[in-house]
């Protein structure tokens, strides 16, 4: 049986692949996965619940049970609503120092499969098209500078009344990055046979209406 086609979009932190991934989708009526909002979910619960980062094990035990629901663009975990609590940069670094445990990112596996569904999906995340979906019909290493990633997460932060200092965020965003690509399992990297969409001087437009040219001429 044939599965529904994925499109894998991976980069870094605040390279806008959420943004751009969920717009495709829409455009597409497609399924949406944010796999980041996985990682995080572990990293919250992991820190009501006052795991050590570092056990790997109860943290993977942590992962398997979680009982997660997306709907409408909300986020439940353990039908508490935490579409908010997981944005937060805290969260963000605790998800990327979490996510370097294995045992973490198998108990993720199934989860994320569960979301090809038909008429497709497009897949955001580290790891999309090199370990979760490597038979993607498009992969896209999205990315910007680190000083302009920074900028835009300084921009959405105070956009949303959230003191933010531009170094500080250049430094967790270079740390998350450094981290993300030199972990031992699935780590952030150009896939086989993805295509590089810079995005530094591109607008959200141009950047999504690039991904829809780049998957007609895969279909066509
Ligand atoms: O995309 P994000 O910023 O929401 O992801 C948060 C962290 O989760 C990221 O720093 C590393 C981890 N992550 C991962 O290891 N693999 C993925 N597919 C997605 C996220």
């Amino acid at each position: 049986m044939k599965l529904p086609p994925v499109i894998a979009i991976d980069g870094p932190t605040a390279s806008g692949k959420g943004t751009v991934a969920s717009l495709v989708a829409e455009k597409l009526g497609f399924h949406y996965l944010d796999s980041g909002a996985l990682y995080r979910l572990v990293a919250l619960a992991s820190e009501k619940q006052g795991t050590d980062l570092q056990n790997a094990s109860e943290l993977g035990i942590l992962a398997k049970r979680l009982v997660i629901s997306f709907k409408n663009g909300q986020i439940l975990l353990n039908s508490e609503n935490v579409t908010q609590a997981i944005r937060d940069e805290n969260i963000g670094l605790r998800a990327s120092v979490i996510a370097v445990h294995p045992e973490v990112r198998q108990a993720l596996v199934g989860v994320q499969h569960g979301f090809r569904l038909v008429p497709g999906l497009v897949a955001d995340g580290r790891d999309m098209a090199s370990v979760i979906f490597p038979d993607a019909v498009l992969k896209i290493f999205l990315t910007a500078t680190a000083q302009a990633r920074a900028e835009r997460r300084y921009k959405q932060l105070i956009a949303k009344g959230i003191p933010a200092k531009l170094d500080d965020l250049l430094h967790d965003l270079q740390e998350r990055d450094a981290r993300d690509s030199s972990r031992g399992t699935a780590p952030l990297l150009v896939a086989d046979g993805a295509k590089v969409l810079e995005t530094s001087e591109l607008s959200i437009d141009q950047a999504v209406k690039t991904v829809l040219d780049w998957y007609q001429s895969k279909t066509a």
